[in-house]
């Protein structure tokens, strides 16, 4: 290439000799001919100016590396002087090149490593310390067989939801803004529902629709707590909580549960009281134990006495094998301090995203909040008015019926296949309800392993002791029965036997 001359951008003087114009500059940037300059196309001396930081930002150009002249940049590049010119000045502006009596040099400040690194690559990121910990928490995603909580996808009503769906096309007025605590339809639908199935006591008034009960969650903690209020949660328990919790940025207090359910120590009332209390009465997750009515009835009394507020999560209650359904907490006394959270994501499917609060009435009137902002808008009105029609209809109790029967044969199953793995190193949860089964480990061992091996086969069970905040007092696999065949069952049970078996070797050291 031939030797250019350099021009300060300035002054209008003599093009110095240009020795330490790098030869590669011109080809560089002809890699690809600039466009023209036509209506709607970036300006051809921009296209130019951002090719030349390109260079610097990726140390082609060096700091200290002497540009050509502007008057040999635009013989080189077939383009106006002007062109070059108004490129040089914008580079200067920016600092990336500076004028000095030599000629246009590039800056020593801009062209770090860093800076180029970045813009090449992109910047570089950086996680809270909140979020660290929740994508650290956060499950693998893709379930595959097993995975608990996931509801029988192909014995749903397809031909039935689509007529609702029509028909509430029919209704739906597209541009209409629906209530901000959800369509008054679903409300009651709901509420009707709810106090025959679950013995909750409510009109629809106080139901508020939400996009799934983790919205519910997030909308108990931001209207509820401050930073730093206590909130009680049970341990181990469901880590869809335990994320909502860090954005709020509550005190987690994790308390321990047993065959009762949650088990607060009486001294815990009042070294860490609490503002809010999380717990799965009727089958607590993941542990399956109902609580007592001993344990309820103190529960409901310590909370009225220290102004907390119970937040009863009812998320699959409906499937219980054996006996009468366990009525809601909430339904227990009049005026109960609980709120109490519904979810359609097992009775129907979990992409439905809807879920419902039941508010306490006192609670109520402090209510007057923008809550359509606070839901982000909550779920579509078409889907509301489906549901709606859904319930009304009858098919939402009919599927839960044909779903408990389905159920119960697949939890048997499971549980036959799994007494059959060694009885003296496992223990099986007792309860006859919900969606899946744990299967303990009697040993201190590495269910993250297991699961880690079954993931390859296409199982996806969630080991125990990452449901424990903190330290873990057990160890095994939650094994979902909703979405797989008796016939599946019996074909992944030699699998999970041998995950299980590889894992001898794999003894963790005694705590
Ligand atoms: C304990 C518990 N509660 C509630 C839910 C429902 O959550 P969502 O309504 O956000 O799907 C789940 C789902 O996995 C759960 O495990």
């Amino acid at each position: 290439m031939a030797v250019l001359s350099i021009e300060p951008l300035q002054q209008k003087e003599k093009d110095p000799p240009d020795a330490d114009m790098p030869s590669h500059l011109a080809p560089l940037l002809l890699i690809s001919p600039l466009s023209a300059d036509t209506a709607g196309a970036t300006p051809r001396y921009y296209q130019l100016y951002q090719r030349i930081k390109f260079l610097i930002l990726n140390n082609q150009l060096q700091p200290g590396a002497k540009l050509p002249s502007t008057r040999a940049l635009s013989c080189e590049l077939a383009l106006a002087r002007n062109t070059v010119l108004r490129a040089y000045e914008q580079l200067q502006a920016e600092g990336f090149i500076i004028a000095t009596p030599r000629g246009s040099v590039v800056s020593e400040v801009l062209a770090g490593d860093e800076l180029s690194a970045g813009e090449i690559t992109g910047p570089r990121y950086r996680l809270s310390l909140r979020g660290k910990q929740i994508a650290a928490e956060a499950a693998p995603s893709a379930p595959g067989k097993c995975h608990p909580g996931i509801p029988c996808l192909s014995a749903f009503p397809t031909t039935r939801w689509r007529r609702a769906l029509l028909s509430a096309s029919r209704q739906v007025q597209y541009c209409q803004e629906s209530s901000p605590a959800g369509d008054i339809a679903l409300r009651t639908a709901i509420s009707h529902h709810v106090a025959f199935t679950r013995g909750v006591k409510c009109h629809p008034g106080q139901i508020v629709i939400t996009e799934g009960s983790r919205q519910a969650f997030q909308l108990c903690l931001t209207l509820l707590t401050d930073a730093g209020d206590r909130v009680w949660m049970e341990n181990p328990g469901w880590s869809g909580v335990k994320t909502a919790m860090h954005t709020a940025n509550v005190k987690l207090i994790p308390v321990d549960v047993d065959e009762q359910g949650l088990a607060p120590p009486a001294a815990l009332w009042q070294q860490e009281t609490p503002r809010l209390i999380y717990t799965t009465p009727t089958h607590q997750y993941p542990t399956g134990a109902v609580m007592s009515m001993q344990r309820r009835q103190t529960l409901l009394h310590q909370a009225i006495q220290r102004g907390a507020i119970i937040i009863e999560d009812d998320y699959d209650s409906e499937f219980r094998y054996h006996g009468a359904p366990v009525p809601a907490m909430q339904g227990q006394m009049q005026n109960a301090p609980v709120i109490y959270i519904g979810s359609f994501s097992k009775t129907l499917f979990p992409e439905l995203r809807v879920a419902f609060m039941v508010f306490p009435t006192a609670l109520l009137a402090l209510l007057n909040v923008p809550l359509q902002r606070l839901l982000n808008g909550g779920p579509s009105r078409h889907i509301q008015l489906t549901l709606a029609d859904f319930i009304r209809a009858g098919h939402f109790a009919t599927h839960i019926g044909k779903m408990r029967k389905l159920y119960r044969q697949r939890r048997q199953a499971l549980s036959a296949g799994l007494l059959g793995l060694c009885p003296r190193q496992y223990a099986l949860s007792s309860q006859p309800c919900g969606m899946h089964i744990i299967l303990y480990f009697l040993q201190r061992r590495d269910d993250v392993d297991v699961v880690r091996r079954l993931r390859h086969r296409g199982i996806t069970p969630i080991a125990l002791s990452t449901l424990y905040h903190g330290a873990a007092r057990r160890y095994g696999l939650l094994l979902g029965f909703g979405n797989i065949s008796v016939d599946e069952i019996s074909r992944l049970i030699p699998h999970i036997q041998r995950a299980l078996n590889t894992m001898e070797g794999d003894q963790l050291p005694a705590p």
